[in-house]
């Protein structure tokens, strides 16, 4: 595996997605323009619903970015898991009405086990328990043994907001080893593929998009965090000069008293 810092892996991240045809992207700000049913930016696809939905286009029917977020549902656990932030960076490929399932899930193979060289052993996938067409190509064109490739309800893999494109999903996890004895932690999500398929109207019905799309979202972080063999993101580079001037201001150690580490 490759030890980049941050900046190396969303330049990396960018530049392969550009290598595949994809408009890059700068980040859209925090605040949602022209959008009520967001206070605050929480994912890559917020800012692109119009392209998503066609009332837009963009010159290319592909996209990437690295995407600022706030995510206000996952402030109760930052501190608590060893993966949440209050802040973080959403690295993205979209199609609008463009490539579907097989690219989305043969690149992103293609970008962790050939250009962040992660091991194949450690990677394992969640499905939408219904899709079988997903199922398949992680089986047999990625060529995952059965193990690796759980089905999973709605709950864990159809992703959506409360209104807006959204779609059966498949997740990548990576494994830390058993040192972790919380298995969300050992197994640590880094990589969200949505196919997104149907539009969430207001009135809670599913509407069938006419071009289906792709949303994918890999924590940046995170990404950081395994390949830098960290126990946790707060133990990665943008996080300990935070963490040190606290401790300066506060004359508190940080891991020293796991109620304590959570303030900070
Ligand atoms: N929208 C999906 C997520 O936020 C994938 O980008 O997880």
């Amino acid at each position: 595996m490759r030890r980049l810092g941050l900046n190396e892996i969303r330049e990396e991240y960018l530049e392969f997605f550009e290598s595949k045809g994809h408009l890059r992207l700068k980040s859209y700000p925090l605040i949602p323009n022209n959008d009520k049913s967001l206070l605050l930016i929480n994912a890559g696809m917020a800012p692109l619903k119009d392209y998503f939905t066609g009332v837009k286009k963009m010159s290319k029917n592909r996209a990437t970015s690295s995407q600022k977020c706030i995510r206000t549902a996952d402030i109760d656990n930052v501190g608590k898991t060893q993966r949440h932030g209050t802040f973080f960076e959403m690295l993205g490929n979209f199609s609008f009405g463009d490539y579907f399932k097989r690219e989305a899930i043969t690149w992103a193979w293609e970008f962790l086990t050939e250009k962040l060289e992660m091991d194949k052993n450690l990677l394992s996938v969640t499905v939408y328990e219904e899709d079988d067409e997903a199922y398949d190509i992680w089986r047999n064109e990625v060529g995952l043994s059965a193990e690796k490739i759980q089905r999973l309800g709605k709950e864990d893999n159809f992703w959506e907001l409360e209104v807006g494109p959204c779609g059966p999903c498949s997740e990548i996890m990576y494994d830390r080893g058993e040192k972790y004895t919380n298995p969300d932690d050992r197994f640590m999500e880094i990589w969200n593929l949505v196919f997104t398929q149907f539009n969430k109207m207001e009135d809670g019905r599913y509407e069938k998009l006419q071009n289906p799309n792709i949303d994918t979202g890999m924590g940046l972080e995170r990404t950081n965090c395994i390949l830098q063999g960290k126990t946790s993101v707060y133990l990665t580079e943008v996080f300990t000069p935070i963490i040190e001037k606290i401790e300066e201001l506060s004359g508190y150690k940080y891991g020293t008293d796991g109620e304590k580490d959570k303030s900070v």
